[in-house]
């Protein structure tokens, strides 16, 4: 069953009477349960986990990071000027600065990010990679992973490692955890930011309105974040541990249902004229980053990245647009997470 209206897929994400962990054993997704430390076990397990990590993604922590944010992103604009027009905004942008932020907190290297990033493709596909590529990804993933915690001595990893030692934390946890941020930190962000962009070069008004008005910038976030669709197999499957009511439906015991997120964040019910970008919507609950115990633990973080990327993009390089026909765009296939493989640029 899909819950793709805005209330059912809110009540299917909050009701406790839901499992992710029993849709797993039904092998509905490539991702093993043991490798995905948060997204797909239930509490008391999810709890545990999650509170050992939270403190370091509040929105504090989220504006602590800004900064270096800025730092980055301002290097990265500068080698595309200087370099001069065309650029590929996701390869030379969109990537290397979400994997900078997130391989910042986590301790994480340059150079070890872009190893990483074809193994972390792999694992994070449907169809794009056979059994053994995906396996092997995330031997190759856990391997560093296990060596960064071993090495580790402050920051989250020095902290997660201090639990392994006594006995609060499994290390494959510890290891699938970690992995699991580093993952969830730049995949998601690098895609939703290429697409952000491609959204506003299709609405030349907006970079103009943002450049002129920064302080639009976070509202334009949360609507291109509602307006763009990031994920490209519907939503998380769960199971029903008992019967439960949804949108005037009973789920029976054992059933599936898949809240359908970005179809909940165009529905009529909740947002007026939803096919349209609008990025002075009065009220914007969408559902982006998820609802219930498992939102989005990054959020804060996300929104922070993408309002430094989108302000410095429209003030450094005016008059960006396409560099080449929009139906050329070559789009990810196979994947969790949709996105551009390359977006060409002038400015
Ligand atoms: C624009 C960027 C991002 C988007 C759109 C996004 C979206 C989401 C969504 C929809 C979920 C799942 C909700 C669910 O399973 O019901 C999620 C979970 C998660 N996200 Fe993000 N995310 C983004 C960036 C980040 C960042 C920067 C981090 C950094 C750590 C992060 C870490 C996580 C984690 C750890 C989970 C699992 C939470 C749990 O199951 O308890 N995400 N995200």
């Amino acid at each position: 069953m899909l819950a793709h209206r805005h209330a059912d897929a809110c009540a299917v994400l909050t009701d406790p009477g839901f499992s992710r962990e029993a849709a797993t054993e039904l092998r509905m997704t490539s991702r093993s349960k043991e490798s995905l430390a948060l997204n797909v076990v239930d509490p008391p397990v999810h709890t545990r986990r999650r509170q050992l990590v939270a403190h370091a993604f509040t929105a504090r922590q989220a504006g602590l990071a800004r900064p270096a944010t800025e730092r980055l992103a301002g290097e990265l604009i500068g080698a595309m000027v200087r370099k001069g027009p065309p650029a590929e905004l996701v390869a030379d942008f969109a990537l290397p600065l979400t994997m900078g932020v997130i391989g910042g907190i986590l301790g994480v290297p340059a150079p070890e990010q872009r190893r990483l990033h074809p193994w972390v493709e792999a694992m994070m596909s449907t169809t794009a990679y056979s059994p053994e590529e995906i396996a092997a990804a995330h031997k190759g993933v856990h391997g560093y992973f296990a060596g960064l915690l071993d090495a580790a001595t402050d920051g989250l990893p020095g902290e997660l490692a201090e639990h392994v030692r006594q006995g609060t934390l499994g290390r494959d946890e510890a290891v699938h955890l970690v992995s699991g941020l580093f993952i969830a930190g730049y995949e998601t962000t690098g895609n939703q930011l290429g697409m952000c962009v491609l959204a506003l070069l299709r609405h030349p008004l907006l970079p103009k309105r943002l450049r002129s008005d920064p302080a639009a910038t976070p509202q334009a976030v949360e609507e291109l974040l509602r307006y763009t669709s990031l994920n490209a197999t519907g939503g998380v499957a769960h199971v029903a541990l008992e019967d439960r009511p949804v949108g005037g439906t009973v789920v029976r015991a054992g059933q599936v249902v898949v809240p359908v997120t970005d179809g909940a964040n165009r529905d009529p019910d909740v947002f007026d004229e939803p096919d349209l970008l609008d990025i002075d919507r009065p009220h914007n609950p969408h559902l982006s980053f998820g609802r219930g115990r498992h939102m989005c633990l990054g959020a804060g973080l996300a929104r922070m990245e993408l309002q430094v990327a989108l302000d410095m993009l429209v003030a450094e390089l005016p008059g960006l647009e396409l560099a080449v026909p929009e139906d050329t765009l070559g789009w990810r296939e196979g994947m969790y997470v949709r996105g551009l493989l390359e977006l060409p640029v002038l400015w």
